[in-house]
């Protein structure tokens, strides 16, 4: 049980890995777009997080108070891919507070993720 919820972890840093790094690639290159590959990640890392949400394989109590924000900032994060890619269907540009807005946050989620115990 403890491997299998290792091996979920090691999915859920993948599919951070995906939305951050993909989320990268557009700010280094100046595009400011949201891309398919930001909605895979914060899938991939939203369906992990919740199996990770249920005390499995673990001896130590969860911080429910930290997966509950970390499951906020996750649903915001998904409404500004949403809103943002709705606007590129329309030919019009995602808001750029936006497009920073989703780096920050799943920047921050992954700061709660390792800070807060
Ligand atoms: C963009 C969204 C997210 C990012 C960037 C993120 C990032 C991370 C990172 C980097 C870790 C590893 C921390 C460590 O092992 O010390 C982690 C662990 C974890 N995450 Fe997330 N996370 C996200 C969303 C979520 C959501 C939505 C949930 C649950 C509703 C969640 C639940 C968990 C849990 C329970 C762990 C601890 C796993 C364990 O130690 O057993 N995460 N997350």
């Amino acid at each position: 049980m403890e491997t299998l919820r290792h091996i979920v972890v090691f999915i859920h840093l993948i599919g951070f890995a995906l939305l951050f790094g993909a989320w990268a690639v557009e700010a280094v290159n100046r595009r400011y777009q949201v891309t398919r590959l930001m909605n895979w990640g914060l899938l991939i890392a939203g369906v992990a997080g919740l199996a990770l949400a249920a005390p499995w394989g673990i001896s130590y109590d969860l911080n429910y108070a930290k997966i509950g924000t970390k499951l906020v900032v996750l649903v915001i994060i998904g409404a500004f891919i949403g809103i943002g890619s709705a606007r590129q269907r329309r030919n019009e540009a995602v808001p750029r507070w936006m497009f920073w807005a989703i780096g920050i946050l799943t920047a921050l989620n992954a700061a709660l993720a390792v800070i807060w115990r």
